[in-house]
């Protein structure tokens, strides 16, 4: 007997008097909610679809859309989309063939049966999705649910792709984790004695903070950050822990600091580092844009470039909407003069590209981790600048 309370529209969801596919995804719901002791499905206002690509979700995940698709079933809420394992459109330059490709066509023709917004991005709190301060959400995406938690202040535990789109056709997600007040308590105040924060900081003290507390909140003061700081720490600490969100003095939602301290310094970032690096010889492919690479980053790395080639294969992955500004504004031709490759709708960690590139070089901590894992190439870890450099001199 589960012990989540129902409402009777929720009720009569789960048995079916809206077809054989609402039910499926309230059973999803509630069979979530009994594993972690929700009382209730509470109401979410929008939802971001994790497993997209389909060199993650294969087979099944394909059959389990195309299903809900042919059902007809409609979300009922904003629901946008992570990244593809392929740009839809420019798929043949990334190297992808044509199997893989019109596999992940189907994906997204099904995601689109069912009224998901085609966006393909791991920011997309930047590009049309943004909720607002306090409400409930239903996010995927490791790096955005931690932003979504820590910056905007909304509340989302880690979904998974299932109960993400159980989400989005049902509007419900259960109550439990980081949507209950007493589950959002920071543990440890985390004083940053440094001067600034510099490129790689937010990346190497995600690392540091998610190897030393594991799943617990950290309450952060430090320098001031940039929205770009934000979204890599974001990324950094919810890939080297089980945390989803974090204070940060000044920008999260105000709350009590825990008394409980922990002082870092640059020594302490330094030797981060130190783990995190690599050796920069034999690099074959330097990836930037891990999460999804800002309209401002995609500035800064023109000025960095200034019309120089690049030797080494480059790839920038960003959101489509970014793309499409950054055309308008003339900075996606500069880029492809310089020999650079934008690719949207998609990253070098979900695209299948396994053994094709022996040593990526990158400015994302993220990145870092999935490139070893799942790609089982080598990495280095460096600053844009210097990457584009070596981009530019050879490896
Ligand atoms: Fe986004 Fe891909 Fe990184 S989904 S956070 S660019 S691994």
């Amino acid at each position: 007997m589960s012990r989540i309370k129902l409402t009777e529209e929720q009720k009569a969801l789960l048995f079916g008097e809206k077809g054989n596919s609402y039910s499926k995804c309230m059973k999803i719901l509630v069979t979530l909610g009994e594993i972690f002791g929700a009382k209730k499905l509470i109401k979410v206002s929008s939802v971001q679809i994790s497993g997209v690509s389909y060199a993650n979700i294969g087979k099944y995940g394909l059959e389990f859309i195309e299903d809900l698709a042919k059902d007809g079933v409609k979300v009922s809420i904003k629901t946008t989309l992570n990244p593809a394992g392929m740009d839809l459109i420019h798929w043949r330059e990334m190297g992808i063939d044509k199997e893989f490709a019109e596999k992940q066509k189907r994906v997204i023709s099904a995601f689109e049966k069912i009224g998901v917004e085609i966006s393909c991005s791991c920011i997309p709190y930047l590009i049309g999705n943004l909720p607002k301060r306090g409400e409930h959400i239903a996010w995927g995406e490791s790096s955005a649910v931690c932003y979504a938690n820590s910056v905007i202040g909304a509340r989302t535990n880690r979904e998974g792709g299932p109960s993400t789109i159980a989400s989005s056709i049902t509007g419900y997600t259960p109550e439990y984790g980081l949507h209950l007040e007493e589950n959002r308590i920071p543990y440890l105040k985390v004083i940053l004695d440094i001067k600034e924060i510099k490129p790689l900081y937010p990346g190497i003290i995600g690392y540091i903070l998610g190897e030393k507390l594991k799943n617990k909140i950290p309450y952060i003061i430090g320098p001031k950050i940039e929205l770009e700081g934000l979204k890599e720490l974001s990324a950094s600490i919810a890939t080297y822990s089980g945390i989803s969100m974090f204070y940060w003095k000044g920008i999260s939602e105000e709350i009590d600091p825990p008394k409980k301290e922990l002082i870092l310094r640059e020594r302490d970032i330094k030797e981060g580092m130190r783990w995190l690096k690599g050796d920069k010889s034999n690099i074959d492919l330097i990836a930037i844009g891990c999460p999804h690479a800002t309209l401002n980053e995609l500035y800064l790395i023109k000025e960095i470039l200034k019309g120089r080639k690049v030797k080494i294969e480059t790839w920038i992955s960003t959101a489509r909407k970014i793309y499409e500004l950054a055309l308008k504004k003339g900075l996606i031709d500069e880029l492809g003069r310089s020999g650079v490759k934008i690719f949207c709708d998609s990253c070098f960690v979900v695209a299948p590209i396994k053994g094709r590139f022996k040593k990526i070089g990158t400015d994302s901590a993220k990145a870092l981790y999935y490139i070893k894992g799942r790609l089982g190439s080598e990495t280095y870890y460096g600053e844009k600048e210097e990457l584009l450099e070596i981009a530019i001199k050879g490896s």
